[in-house]
């Protein structure tokens, strides 16, 4: 979520203002190096973890259930983040120049969305928050 915060709020208004495509390769190139492991250990252990608090995966799906809907709420982040990640690597990137920037841009504020929206959904298991 760091990184990306980074990434949205720092590195990506300064490129766009100036249609610098080099700035957002070079954060991307430099982080992704860890981010991505980070990413896929948080997947793993997060699993882990919701399998340690509700061992019948199937509950996952009890929305009645306030860590059920914590757990379903961090797995729609994972659906969205893959999508996001399959869209920019298939779509955006192959093709990125000045012009195409302003779209990669809001592929970011919302990658950046999504990493904040898992934050606070694991967060809130312990401290409470999503409960009615
Ligand atoms: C699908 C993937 C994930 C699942 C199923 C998952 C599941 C969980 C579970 C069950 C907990 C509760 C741990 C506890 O209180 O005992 C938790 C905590 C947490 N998760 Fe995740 N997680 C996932 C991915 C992520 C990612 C990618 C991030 C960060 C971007 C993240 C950030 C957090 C944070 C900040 C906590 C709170 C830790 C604490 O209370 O000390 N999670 N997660």
């Amino acid at each position: 979520m760091g990184g990306h915060l980074v990434l949205a709020l720092r590195i990506l208004p300064a490129a766009l203002r100036a249609r610098d495509v080099a700035a957002i390769r070079a954060f991307e190139g430099a982080f992704e190096t860890i981010g991505l492991p980070a990413f896929g250990a948080q997947v793993v252990t997060g699993l882990w973890l919701a399998l340690r608090l509700q061992p019948d995966w199937m509950q996952w799906a009890d929305l009645s259930d306030p860590l059920s809907r914590a757990i379903a709420l961090k797995l729609g982040c994972l659906g969205a983040s893959l999508m996001l990640a399959v869209h920019a690597r298939l779509v955006l990137i192959p093709q990125l120049d000045a012009r195409s920037l302003p779209a990669l841009g809001w592929h970011i504020r919302a990658i950046t969305l999504v990493a904040v929206i898992f934050v606070i959904a694991g967060a809130s298991i312990r401290v409470g928050g999503l409960a009615p």
